[in-house]
């Protein structure tokens, strides 16, 4: 089939790849035309494993084609996808003006039959809107008669996992309207997904404002997991418990699952803290409440602080003259995605206080530079105090603790006698629950995780504090801290 879609970014480039993958001829189109002349040259502005030779393959091939004009795209499209970026407002609701001046463009320069999909995670109701936005360009016209569908179809995918997500997808929604293309709406969907649903099918087809609605209901769940998983975490640091026991405990239930249970530093990332926001926008624009949406949100923003009261408990308010090592910047691992980071909070918090931050993840370091700079303009804008290290060794020289951040691969089996030992106080803040901790305590370096605060870590996490405030210009020494 030929195919157009709009917005190269992270849902745009995958869509558009995977589909000229599976056979399909694709154009994607960018209002960026510095992207567009990165994808010609077979370069992938941002990081997703396998992308990038995914694209070159497919361009060679003729079946995937990069340009930032839409009516080259328009020419031959059946079928066109909207994937732009729907990024907050300031009172949370989604920006709808990249979907709706696509809309407008669509109507403005198609000349033949079209199913508009919209992949872009909108609120209820948007379809409708793109549609009036497509018939009112369409008017101005005198083509009215032109036929096109607007369809619903959610994307679900994970960044970091996105090929695989997009191949291999639990279901695939599609929302579809009941005007006078529904018939080949549905059609086309079908033969465009066909080699998807080869094995069983996964297309779960609904009306316009439920697969709408599915997209924000799925990120909430997933987002409130994560939530009451950091307040188990929490209550397990007071009494005693080990939330990765709990974790287990509780996920090998199967009306529970496995996924989603990490207690951890919040969720960030371009998709739950912006749709949950928007979730509860919505809600409250048709007269109703998300109570359980906004408590995940409330535990979120707190959560997202306790690596940064962790060192201010241990180090006092003043950070002037200390350094700590961060393992990670990304919001997750295998991405640059920046966006919502949990370490951009913590730094931020580090800075102000006074203290130097070294910093080092595996991809992340160019993205983190761009946004730091803007997140500190007020206190730091040249970055003087945060540094990015090409190594994880390096970033340990001269700290006084490491905080871990981002859970890579790359920082799951350290050398933890080498932390030890370069560190000027043999601390480790997991804010990922990477390690063991009486692993770490029998090697000599206190461990505090979240939710894995046993008697143990207490003691030696109150050592610390005892020993930094005796002398708080000395560093203590492991001796003093395991005393
Ligand atoms: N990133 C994810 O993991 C993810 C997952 C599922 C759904 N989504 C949703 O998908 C949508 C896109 O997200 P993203 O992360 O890919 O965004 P993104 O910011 O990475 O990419 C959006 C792209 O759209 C382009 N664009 C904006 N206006 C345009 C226009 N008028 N014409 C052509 N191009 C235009 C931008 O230049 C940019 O390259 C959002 O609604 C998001 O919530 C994202």
């Amino acid at each position: 089939m030929k195919v157009a879609v709009v917005g190269a970014g992270y849902v745009g480039l995958v869509t558009a790849t995977c589909l000229a993958e599976l056979g399909h001829e694709v154009v994607c189109v960018d209002s960026d035309p510095r992207k567009i002349e990165l994808l010609k040259s077979g370069v992938v502005p941002i990081h997703e494993p396998g992308l990038e030779p995914m694209v070159q393959r497919n361009s060679q091939d003729s079946r995937l084609h990069f340009t930032s004009r839409l009516r080259d795209a328009l020419e031959s499209a059946e079928v066109l996808f909207i994937a732009v970026g729907t990024p907050p407002q300031e009172d949370g609701s989604a920006d709808l003006s990249h979907v709706l001046a696509v809309a407008r463009q669509v109507g403005q320069q198609m000349s033949r039959p079209l199913v508009v999909v919209n992949k872009s995670t909108v609120p209820v109701g948007t379809a409708e809107q793109v549609e009036t936005e497509i018939r009112s360009a369409l008017a101005e016209r005198d083509r009215e008669a032109l036929p096109f569908a607007v369809v619903s179809n959610p994307e679900f995918l994970k960044e970091g996992a996105a090929i695989d997500d997009f191949m291999r997808p639990d279901r695939i929604v599609i929302g579809l309207g009941d005007g006078a293309m529904a018939g080949q709406a549905r059609d086309a969907m079908t033969r465009l997904y066909a080699s998807l649903n080869r094995h069983h099918e996964r297309t779960v087809w609904m009306d316009l404002r439920s697969a709408e609605l599915s997209k924000y209901a799925a990120n909430a769940m997933l987002a409130a997991r994560i939530s009451f998983m950091n307040e188990v975490a929490n209550l397990a640091d007071r009494v005693g418990a080990d939330v990765d026991a709990v974790r287990r405990g509780i996920g090998s239930d199967s009306r529970i699952g496995p996924s989603f249970l990490y207690a951890g530093t919040g969720y960030g990332g371009s998709c739950f803290p912006k749709d949950t926001r928007a979730l509860m926008q919505t809600a409250m624009h048709h007269g109703s409440q998300m109570h359980l949406v906004e408590a995940t949100e409330r535990v979120n923003q707190t959560q997202r602080q306790i690596l940064a009261r962790r060192v201010k408990d241990l180090f006092g308010p003043n950070l002037a003259g200390r350094t700590f090592a961060l393992w990670g910047l990304a919001f997750k691992p295998q991405t640059d995605d920046m966006r919502e980071a949990p370490s951009r909070a913590l730094i931020r918090q580090l800075v102000l206080h006074g203290a130097r931050v070294q910093a080092h993840d595996p991809i992340a370091m160019e993205a983190a530079r761009t946004v730091l700079a803007e997140d500190l303009a007020d206190v730091d804008p040249q970055l003087q105090r945060v540094h990015f290290m090409a190594d994880a060794a390096s970033v340990l020289q001269g700290a006084d603790a490491l905080l871990v951040v981002t859970e890579w691969k790359q920082f799951q089996n350290p050398d933890f006698e080498a932390i030890r030992d370069t560190l000027r106080q043999p601390l480790v803040l997991d804010g990922r629950n990477l390690y063991d901790p009486l692993h770490l305590q029998r090697l000599g370096l206190a461990y505090l995780g979240i939710g894995r605060r046993n008697a143990l870590a207490a003691q030696i996490a109150s050592r610390l504090r005892t020993a930094v405030a005796a002398d708080g210009s000395t560093a203590p020494t492991p001796a003093m801290v395991h005393a």
